[in-house]
């Protein structure tokens, strides 16, 4: 049996209508690696999300953080979500399909302990509005022959924190942005929770403070 006490703790952030392909995979990993990572709890913004099915398939639970049950508490997003992480002494926060844009207030707050995972080669293709097919159609339409997936901190702005690791994938002859994201959400499935794993070891870290 794990020492829970020694567990590195995870959460997961989610928004909308989020498929959750990430988080099982992350979940999987952790799993089948019987690795010292505890995703800790799940935060959902829709009650309609898919991803709930896979939160309940795997014994997670999950946190809806929407408008209604917000206003009930008088609390901003940012705050409820403080006080769960204070509550589950949370050491990393993995976005994977959020979409909102935290307050930098809360991002200085946890800085270099928030990651995201984007479906291209950052920094092209990255910013606001570049999210899901969107990123794909835009690189389909630029006939780039490679894609790939970047793995970075979150910083106040979209998609411009220091990146962690990055993928190449080779995306020559493919004939649709479909396949590309069917191709690069592959990696996606491997890459992140490596990443995770490696920053819950420490083997990834960085000394000169930039994020
Ligand atoms: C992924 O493509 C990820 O790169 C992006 O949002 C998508 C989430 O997919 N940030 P899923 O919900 O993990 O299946």
């Amino acid at each position: 049996m794990k020492d829970k006490t020694k567990m590195f703790k995870i959460v997961i952030l989610s928004s909308g209508k989020s498929r959750g392909s990430n988080f099982q995979a992350i979940a999987e990993y952790i799993s089948n690696n019987n690795l010292n990572i505890q995703i800790s709890f799940l935060v959902i913004t829709n009650p309609n999300a898919p991803i709930i099915k896979r939160a309940e398939r795997l014994g997670i639970k999950y946190y809806l953080l929407n408008k209604k049950n917000l206003q009930k508490e008088h609390l901003s997003f940012e705050e409820k979500l403080e006080i769960l992480l204070e509550q589950h002494k949370v050491n990393l926060i993995v976005l994977a399909g959020f979409m909102r844009k935290l307050s930098s207030d809360f991002v200085y707050k946890h800085k270099k302990r928030i990651i995201n995972i984007h479906p291209a080669l950052l920094p092209k293709y990255g910013g606001k509005g570049m999210y899901g097919m969107r990123v794909h159609k835009a690189v389909f339409d630029a006939k780039d022959d490679y894609s790939g997936v970047s793995v970075h901190y979150v910083n106040a702005e979209y998609d411009t924190g220091k990146i962690i690791k990055q993928e190449k994938v080779c995306i020559k002859g493919l004939n649709s942005p479909e396949e590309i994201a069917e191709k690069v959400l592959k990696i996606e499935h491997r890459l992140y929770p490596e990443v995770i794993a490696e920053l819950a070891e420490n083997i990834i870290h960085y000394q000169d403070g930039s994020w």
